[in-house]
């Protein structure tokens, strides 16, 4: 048996209205703002758009598994976890998490997800003037929920000693690990993280990341991550689904990914040479499914070639270079990464066309809203 789905989206529709203006529209204070929309609309000042944030997307979550939302600007990561978190609505289709529908059951959605949309955010969830227990243990009363939680919660993201300091002292490494308190104390099934350590330098963000694995691999939650940063998505998640112009192009582990895209690894050797460079470099090369470089220095080769199998290219690599006397100094395999499953999908992807209207520079949006309830 699978382990448990803690999030399931079926089909997915997002489409926001917003109005754009197209011809000469006075400025007017607030009170006359809704009716020159309307006006506006008739005497063809305004444009109305209808922009698809997200065209049909489903997938599932299980229970411990980080899942990286990727994707291009505008290819709708905020507004799935937005809608997973109950903050707007679906136009249509439909998504439960832990069990509960996201639109008739969202005033119940926050006691389950622990929503941490970036550290600027923190003060959704937070008095800045209080300190972290206080604004703990408040939390804990407001939900109902015990509070021994928040001494727990405070030892495991390690906290303890910073308990009696104001929120707004704390750096964005430890603001960070506020918000991964809320959601331990309310012992969140699901978290839903968009971009959430922009701004954290490199060696804390490392720190931060073991502790968004440690809440799936410990805690057994989930964790929807969404992000540019490939190598972070690199470094936590199990499996990625990749967003393009609101549909799902992707949904699998990286490395299946890169098989299914045919991606091969790369495989740098050098070898102090006893036979001549040309004839050792063919052999090889032809091998390999591509040559990507050959270089001689001195008696050295230095070659890089692409393969589908790295075993068998290595394997017989060694018998080569030993059967003509040479020395091998140097086997690197690099298996594909994540940008470059990345890259190849979205190019696979470009001749797709267009349907996310896009404002082209220098056009004014005067009204956002949700169709739909957003
Ligand atoms: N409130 C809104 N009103 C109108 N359009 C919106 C609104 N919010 C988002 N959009 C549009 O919906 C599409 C998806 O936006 P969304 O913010 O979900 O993308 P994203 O993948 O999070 O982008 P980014 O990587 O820039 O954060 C974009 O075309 C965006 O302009
Ligand atoms: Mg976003």
């Amino acid at each position: 048996m699978g382990r448990a789905e803690v999030a399931v989206a079926e089909k997915l529709v997002k489409e926001y209205e917003s109005y754009e203006i197209t011809g000469f529209v006075p400025m007017t204070g607030f009170g006359l703002y809704a009716l020159f929309t309307v006006l506006g609309e008739k005497l063809g000042k305004y444009e109305r758009r209808v922009v698809r944030a997200l065209d049909g997307v489903s997938f599932t979550v299980r229970e411990g598994e980080v899942v990286g939302v990727l994707g291009p600007n505008g290819s709708g990561k905020t507004t799935l976890l937005k809608i997973l978190a109950g903050l707007t609505m679906p136009t249509r289709g439909r998504a439960e998490v832990a069990g509960l529908d996201v639109v008739k059951d969202h005033e119940r959605l926050p006691r389950v997800i622990t929503y941490i949309p970036g550290l600027a955010a923190i003060s959704l969830f937070a008095r800045p003037e209080m300190t972290v227990e206080w604004n703990l243990r408040r939390f804990a009363d407001l939900a109902g929920l015990p509070r021994e939680a928040v001494r727990e919660a405070l030892e495991l993201v390690e906290l303890v000693e910073d308990a009696h300091r104001r929120v707004y002292e704390l750096s964005t490494g430890k603001l960070a690990r506020l918000a991964i308190a809320f959601g331990l104390v309310k012992r969140s099934p699901l978290y839903l993280m968009d971009e959430p350590f922009t701004g954290v330098s490199p060696e804390v963000k490392v720190k931060l990341l073991e502790l968004v694995k440690w809440l799936a691999s410990e805690q057994g939650s989930s964790v929807l991550y969404a992000t540019h940063i490939l190598s972070e998505a690199e470094q936590v998640c199990s499996r990625v689904i990749v967003l393009h112009q609101g549909r799902v192009i992707a949904d699998d582990t990286p490395r299946n990914l890169a098989k299914e895209l045919e991606l091969m690894e790369s495989v740098d050797v050098e070898v102090r040479l006893a036979e001549e460079a040309e004839k050792l470099a063919r052999d090889l090369a032809e091998r390999a499914d591509r040559a990507l470089k050959v270089e001689v220095e001195g008696d050295v080769l230095k070659l890089t070639v692409a393969v589908r199998s790295s075993r068998d290219f290595v394997q017989y690599a060694v018998e080569r270079v030993h059967a003509g006397g040479s020395k091998l100094l140097y086997v690197r395999v690099r298996e594909p990464t994540l940008e470059d499953v990345y890259l190849a999908l979205l190019s696979k992807h470009k001749a797709a066309e267009e349907k996310v209207v896009v404002a082209p520079p220098g056009v004014c949006y005067i009204f956002t809203g949700g169709v739909g309830g957003g």
